[in-house]
């Protein structure tokens, strides 16, 4: 059997800059946010500067990487004017993701077997200055084995899919996604890539995904913003650390893979 590793919780904070953003001023800060999740205990921040500038702003990044001292996870379109900032600003990583405009959040996986060509390059250009490269995608092969061959340090596996069957109790599907998932980690781990995942991850399905051997970092936003609301962001994240060290003990004890839906 593997060994279990710790488990790695990352914070992304671009919903704190949603409901700034919503009224237009400064409150509420997302760094503000990022200092409490940093002493609630997460492992990493995450932020997306989406080229429309929806929530995170350049300013965002800037204080963000200025202000935090866990690693700060850049997510960002593989274009030039991101790579460009990220290699001003020097992130511990990027993560690059696709980007449509009209989405509502990261709907795919990128497509790293059929981008290649355009990839490569910009993947370069960030390692060449020493930020590490995450590359966002579907569970599948020919994405996993591509990432390696263009170079990315880790793989970040697309937990939507998974998740939303999940929510509607789709159990047949989300017992498959999450095979899905335990597989590519398993295929990933197995290539030498770092092994992360996310998207629309809550406490039990958190769980369960700490669970999977190899992953090694979950990226959660969206339901840590709005349980916030609720418990505070503080307890929300402890909550969540409490999920994922559940989930990684139920590894330890082999116990993983039935437990998907
Ligand atoms: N990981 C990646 C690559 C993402 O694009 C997102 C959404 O911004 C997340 C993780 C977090 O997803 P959620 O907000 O649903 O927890």
């Amino acid at each position: 059997m593997q060994a279990i590793r710790p488990i790695r919780l990352g914070v992304n904070v671009d919903h704190v800059a949603t409901v700034r953003n919503a009224r237009g001023g400064a409150l509420p800060d997302p760094v503000r946010a990022a200092l409490l999740v940093q002493q609630a205990g997460a492992d990493g921040i995450t932020a997306h500067l989406r080229e429309d500038r929806r929530h995170i702003r350049d300013l965002d990044m800037e204080r963000l990487k200025a202000e935090i001292s866990i690693p700060l996870n850049f997510e960002m379109a593989a274009t030039d004017e991101m790579i460009a900032i990220a290699r001003r600003i020097r992130p511990h990583a990027c993560c690059l993701v696709p980007e449509k405009r009209e989405e509502r959040t990261t709907e795919g996986g990128l497509d790293a077997a059929g981008q290649g060509a355009e990839l490569g390059p910009r993947i370069a250009l960030l390692k060449e200055v020493g930020i590490r490269v995450s590359l966002f995608v579907a569970a599948d092969a020919a994405q996993i084995q591509a990432a390696r061959d263009l170079g990315a340090d880790i793989v970040e596996l697309h937990t939507g899919a998974w998740c939303e069957a999940r929510a509607e109790a789709r159990a047949a599907e989300a017992q498959a996604e999450f095979a899905r998932i335990a597989a590519a980690a398993r295929e990933a781990h197995g290539l030498g890539l770092e092994v992360h995942a996310g998207h629309g991850l809550d406490y039990e399905s958190a769980v369960l995904a700490a669970a999977i051997p190899g992953v090694v970092e979950l990226n959660i936003g969206h339901f840590l913003v709005g349980e916030a609301i609720f418990v505070g962001l503080e307890a929300a994240v402890r909550r969540m650390r409490e999920a994922m060290d559940r989930g990684r003990a139920l590894a330890a004890r082999g116990v993983a893979d039935g437990a998907a839906a």
